[in-house]
Parts: structure tokens; C-alpha cells; sequence
């Protein structure tokens, strides 16, 4: 068996043989005519001039084969107290009654559809019927608001919407149907149609003309076959949290996505065909595409979906119950739900109640992973816990511990090596080589591997400007750190003004903006501050137009309640302080990273350009106040 050093090596030396063999597990309708091409712009393309459809090969493809009756998917609802189970045969039965009930509002190849929708399997069913059909999805969150619905209707434009009336959250029931009539609203675009999921315990009202019910839609529906698209086409677009406030529309194609993701199923995770494999993460978020949705179907396993959380439904077991009852052999989260899981139960007395013996390995993503949840959860499991490191961007890992090929020694603090066609290398300002062990920008080599993103969608421009022109040649990921003389990376921060809470991406400019806009804010900043269960945590730091006298209190609610109806709750936003003035260099640039060293706890060291330096007591006092800074 070859190493993964071999493995490796063959991926950077020979990229177009070593991707066009791994492209023969999949079924195409025409082979690609170039397995590379490296004229194509803004970035080169894989596998130019071939035709397949990703539905086929997630679903189709099974049950041709004679797979039929294999569990392709899971619902496991705890908040629902349901648990529901699809062969591949009558998911791709499900999928292509509602592919026809899409494609009959006219929805066809290249067209673009919203999908807003809770952890229910018509979330899975939507992506996969859109895939049949040759349609683009953007999947939206369903945690943020109607504003951030709206920006994306905008941006790629739907001609139909796909949503259920309610999402459940332990604490209460998430009317969705609100949310997107206001967002329609707000849009300059009008999608055509929005078809509704009417679901328990809360049905939605439907708007006559526009609006139709799911069950209807798909019983009146002829089943649609599957599109081939060409393997450039885009699949999906996802929008990702960048500096500004206008998140980003990352493409991804169908065949590249496709093939790396198979890839990835076999060689990093070590899942094959018939093995339960969870990601407890969400299908609005891109683990949840890769690897609730296309990665476990396309390697034909059967995937979960949970609608539940890692504690309080009901318990801190929940996860160890859902890994025994199904016999999940891999499973993938973020390392914010086992802390959480952590703190609820240290002692793993609720983990002792469940046999994990099928478990093989935990996968944790999403965000950096401190050693001591790492240890934590290696010594209850007794199991490789393997922290890895990849973008929304990318599609999957950059870095992790391919345990399909061989298991590379575990260092806590390390998502271990560069997976196959990701050359890692970590420059200085300059664009040089920094030497091992010394912090720079983590970049990627050029081209990016299959599956990663080809643009940002209808905008090429954005896409060199955020990505491609820092570094000419390399692909910036906006993360900093080393290689140790191992090879190993290590993740450190962060380069720009991107935050990471609880595993989800977030842009402190996006936050200052809805701050901002509140009519008694002259100024304001935000920064991230670390958080033992949600890794970060985003803090704003507000200054009041002159003559402003109301009460604090009054004021900070209403500024966190403006960020929770403008972005959503999913922003967490609950730390605000008033201060007098921000710390700013002479030229005037928010000095944000000293505040979050001085609210960190971190050495720091005044500014040489700072314009005021007192100013920076008074900070520190008011983050002290808030349990922050020493
Ligand atoms: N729809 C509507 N609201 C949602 C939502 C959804 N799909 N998901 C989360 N929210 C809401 C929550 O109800 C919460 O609202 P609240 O302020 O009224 O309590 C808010 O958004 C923040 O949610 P979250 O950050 O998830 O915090 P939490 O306190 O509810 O739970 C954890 C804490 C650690 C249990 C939770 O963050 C978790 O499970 N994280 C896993 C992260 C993950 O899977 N990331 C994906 C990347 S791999
Ligand atoms: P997202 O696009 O939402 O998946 O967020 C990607 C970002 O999360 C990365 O650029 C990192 O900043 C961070 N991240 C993801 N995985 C890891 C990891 N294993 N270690 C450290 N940071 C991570």
C-alpha cells in the first residue's frame, strides 16, 4: 500500500493523472476532454469538456447498481421525537418527484433556487432534486434573518424558493415563512414561487399566486430525470462571511466537487459504501453540504440528519445516542458541541451509557480545536479524534489526517498535513518563504485542487481581489501560521476582520454596519473575544453621536436586538460597551487587535502610532466590567 507521503507526492508532481484516476469511481455521461485546464480564468477548471450529473452519482448511480435497498439517509429529530429511514431507492424516488414539481414552476439548468429550511429531509431532498436538475441552490442558514435572505436573493437572483413553514430550536419554534415574505420584500429581486414545507407545530399561511404546498406541489408532479451539466457548471452557490458586509457567493462545480469529495470519503475519513457516517453540523453550512449531503451519497453511505443539539435534547448524550442507535462508524463536528458536551458532562457519565464500540474515529472542523477537548474526547472515546482544517471556500480538508491511507501521529493543536493538490506554503509580506516554525499567511500553491471554488459568483473581479492578489500564483486563505519541521500546520488566527463563533463564520464589518446605522452610534468597533464554549465571542465597542442621554441599558438592547433582527440570531450578539472614543493610529485606523489582545489577556504592547494612549485605559476598564481584559 503506498504512504500518504507517496500518495502525496504524486498529487503535487502529477496532478492531471493522479485526479483523472480518482475520477473513474464516478459515472459520466461524457469524459472530460482536459483533466487540467490551465488557460481557463479567473482559475484554471478541472475536467473541461466532461458532462455528469451529481444527483446520479449521488443517488441514481446506487440503485442502478443494484443498491437500492441501502439506507441512504437517516432523520433523527429529537426536538421532534421522530426518526425516519430512506433507502436510496425512495430517496431518489422523493428526490425526482420534487425535481419535477421544481422543473414545473420552470426552474431548468443554470437556473438559481433558495433553499431555507430546517434539519428536516427535505432539506436533503431539495439540494439533491435542484443537483437533478442541473438548477443551482444557495442554501441559506436558517439562523440568520430576513435581511441576510434577502442580500442573497439579490445577489444570485432565484427564480423559486424552497422553505418549510417552521424550524425548531429547543427554546422556541422558528416561524420561517415570516422571515421570507419580509425578505421578498426587501429584495429587489421577486423570485417567482416559493414552495412550503407545512410542518408541525406550526403551519405557515400561503400567499395565493405565489406560494404552494410541498405535498401538493410533488404529488401533482411527473418524476424528472437527471440533467447531465457540464463538469465546469456550478452546483452551488454558498455565501461566506467576508470584511465587508456583502457575504460572499462561493461557486462550486459539479465534477471537481464531485470527484475530490468521493476522494476524500475513501482517503481521509476511511468510509465506504454501507458505513453510517454523521456530520452534526447543519445543511446550511458548507460541512453541511459536503458531508451531511454529497460526500456520504456520492460514496454511497448512509448519512444522518440531525435535528437536535448537542446538549439539552435532552442531555449532554445526545450525540452518543444518536452514534449507538445507528451505528455510526465516522462522525464529524465542530469542536464548540464537544466543549459544550464537555462542560454538561466531564465526566462522560452520560457518553458510559452508550456502546460506542462501531464508533471508528471523531472528526472535528470548523474551527481552531484546543488540546484539552481534543484529550478529552480521545481518552472517553478511545478513538483517533482528528482535528482538520478547511474553508467554506475549499469545499474540504486543506490539512487533516487522511486515516483511509494511513494515521499520521496525532499533535494536539495541528490539523496535521496538506491533504492531495493542496501545496501548502506559509509567506511573508513579501511573498517569500518564511522559515519552519515562523508565522506567516497560509497560502495555496496554484491551482486549488478539484472541488475547491472556481469564483465568486458573478463576480470574477472580487474573487482575484480577495483571493488571488495578495500573492501572485497562490491562493490566500486569510489564515495565519507555521509548519513545524514535521510538515505538520498549525492554524493561529485569523488575517482579516473574520470571527469565529461556536464554528460559525461571521464578519465583525458586517456587525459594525448594522451598529452603525443605529441613529444615536457616531462610531463603533467589533472584535472577537475569546469564549470558553463558543470559541469567540463578538464584542462591540460603541461611541454616541454628541448629545445623546439615554440610558445604557435602553440603548444596548436595542442595538443587540438591531443585530439580532438584521443578521440573526446566529451572530450571538450580546457584548456591548459605551465608550468615549476608539483607539486609532494617527492616520486613523481602529487599533481592533490590541483590544482583543488587552480583552484576551494577551501581552501586548502600546501602538508606536496610536494618536491617544490613555484612550486604551478607559477601553480596558470597560472590558474588565464586562469580565474581560485583566
Ligand atoms: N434556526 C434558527 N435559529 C437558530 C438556528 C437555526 N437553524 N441555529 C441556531 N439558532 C439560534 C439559537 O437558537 C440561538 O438563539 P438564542 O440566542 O435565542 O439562544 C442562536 O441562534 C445562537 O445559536 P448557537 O450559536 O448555535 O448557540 P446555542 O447557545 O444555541 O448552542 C452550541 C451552543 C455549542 C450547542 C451550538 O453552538 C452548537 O451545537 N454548535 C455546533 C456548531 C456547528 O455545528 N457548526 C457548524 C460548523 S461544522
Ligand atoms: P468556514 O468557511 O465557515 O468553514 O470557516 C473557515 C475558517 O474556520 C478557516 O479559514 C479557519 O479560520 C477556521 N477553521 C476551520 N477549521 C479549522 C481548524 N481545524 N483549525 C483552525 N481553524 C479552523
Amino acid at each position: 500500500m503506498p504512504t500518504y507521503a507517496e500518495i502525496y507526492q504524486r498529487s503535487i508532481e502529477h496532478p492531471g493523472a493522479f485526479w483523472a484516476e480518482a475520477a473513474e469511481g464516478l459515472h459520466w455521461e461524457q469524459r472530460w476532454e482536459q483533466v487540467l485546464d490551465r488557460t481557463a480564468q479567473p482559475t484554471p477548471r478541472w475536467f473541461a469538456g466532461g458532462r455528469l450529473n451529481t444527483c446520479y452519482n449521488a443517488l441514481d448511480r446506487h440503485v442502478d447498481a443494484g443498491h437500492g435497498e441501502r439506507l441512504a439517509l437517516i432523520y433523527d429529530s429529537p426536538v421532534t421525537d421522530q426518526i425516519q429511514r430512506y433507502s436510496y431507492q425512495a430517496l431518489r424516488d422523493q428526490v425526482a418527484a420534487l425535481a419535477g414539481a421544481i422543473a414545473a414552476q420552470g426552474v431548468g439548468r443554470g437556473d438559481r433556487v433558495i433553499i431555507y429550511m430546517p434539519m428536516i429531509p427535505e432539506a436533503a431532498m431539495a439540494m439533491l432534486a435542484c443537483a437533478r436538475l442541473g438548477a443551482i441552490h444557495s442554501v441559506v442558514f436558517g439562523g440568520f434573518a430576513a435581511r441576510e435572505l434577502a442580500t442573497r436573493i439579490d445577489d444570485c437572483q432565484p427564480k423559486l424558493v424552497l422553505s418549510a413553514s417552521c424550524g425548531i430550536e429547543p427554546n422556541r419554534t422558528v416561524a420561517y415563512k415570516p422571515l421570507i415574505d419580509a425578505a421578498i420584500e426587501q429584495a429587489t429581486h421577486k423570485p417567482t414561487a416559493c414552495i412550503i414545507k407545512q410542518r408541525p407545530p406550526l403551519a405557515a399561511e400561503l400567499q395565493p399566486g405565489r406560494d404552494l404546498d410541498w405535498d401538493e406541489a410533488v404529488a401533482a408532479a411527473e418524476p424528472a430525470d437527471c440533467v447531465p451539466v457540464a463538469a465546469t457548471d456550478p452546483l452551488y452557490i454558498l455565501y461566506t462571511s467576508g470584511t465587508t458586509g456583502r457575504p460572499k457567493g462561493v461557486v462550486r462545480d459539479n465534477g471537481g466537487h464531485a470527484v475530490a469529495l468521493h476522494w476524500s470519503m475513501a482517503n481521509i475519513y476511511g468510509a465506504h459504501a454501507g458505513d453510517v457516517f454523521w456530520a452534526a453540523s447543519d445543511v446550511g453550512w458548507v460541512v453541511g453540504h459536503s458531508y451531511i449531503i454529497y460526500g456520504p451519497l456520492l460514496a454511497g453511505c448512509t448519512t444522518l440528519i440531525y435535528e437536535g443539539k448537542p446538549v439539552g435534547t435532552p442531555d449532554p448524550g445526545a450525540f452518543w445516542r444518536v452514534v449507538s442507535e445507528h451505528g455510526v462508524k465516522v462522525m464529524f463536528t465542530a469542536p464548540t458541541a464537544i466543549r459544550a458536551i464537555k462542560k454538561d458532562d466531564p465526566k462522560g457519565e452520560h457518553l458510559a451509557r452508550y456502546d460506542l464500540s462501531g464508533l471508528q474515529s471523531l472528526f472535528l472542523a470548523g474551527e481552531r480545536c484546543d488540546p484539552d477537548t481534543l484529550h478529552w474526547a480521545e481518552v472517553l472515546l478511545e478513538k483517533p479524534v482528528i482535528d482538520h482544517w478547511w474553508q467554506t471556500e475549499t469545499g474540504w480538508a486543506i490539512a487533516a489526517n487522511p486515516l483511509g491511507i494511513e494515521q499520521l501521529p496525532i499533535k494536539a493543536g495541528s490539523p496535521t498535513r496538506a491533504m492531495v493538490g493542496y501545496d501548502v506554503r506559509i509567506l511573508d509580506d513579501q511573498g517569500q518563504e518564511r522559515p519552519v516554525g515562523e508565522m506567516g499567511d497560509l497560502c495555496l500553491k496554484l491551482p486549488l485542487p478539484p472541488g475547491c471554488l472556481p469564483t465568486l459568483w458573478n463576480n470574477d473581479e472580487r474573487f482575484r481581489e480577495a483571493y488571488l492578489s495578495a500573492h501572485p500564483g497562490y491562493y490566500l486563505s486569510g489564515d495565519a501560521g507555521f509548519k513545524d519541521a514535521d510538515d505538520y500546520i498549525w492554524i493561529m488566527s485569523r488575517t482579516d476582520d473574520v470571527i469565529n463563533v461556536a464554528g460559525h463564520r461571521l464578519s465583525t464589518g458586517q456587525i459594525e454596519e448594522v451598529l452603525a446605522s443605529h441613529p444615536d452610534v457616531a462610531e463603533c468597533a467589533v472584535i472577537g473575544v475569546h469564549d470558553a464554549l463558543k470559541g469567540q465571542l463578538p464584542l462591540g465597542l460603541v461611541v454616541l453621536k454628541a448629545g445623546v442621554e439615554r440610558g445604557v441599558a435602553e440603548l444596548n438592547a436595542e442595538l443587540i436586538q438591531r443585530v439580532r433582527d438584521q443578521i440573526g440570531p446566529v451572530a450571538a450578539f450580546k457584548l456591548v460597551a459605551i465608550v468615549s472614543r476608539l483607539p486609532k493610529t494617527r492616520s486613523g485606523k481602529i487599533l481592533r487587535s490590541t483590544m482583543v489582545k488587552i480583552a484576551d489577556h494577551e501581552t501586548w504592547t502600546m501602538p508606536a502610532t496610536i494618536d491617544d494612549p490613555a484612550i486604551l485605559d478607559e477601553i480596558a476598564a470597560s472590558l474588565r466590567e464586562m469580565g474581560y481584559a485583566r
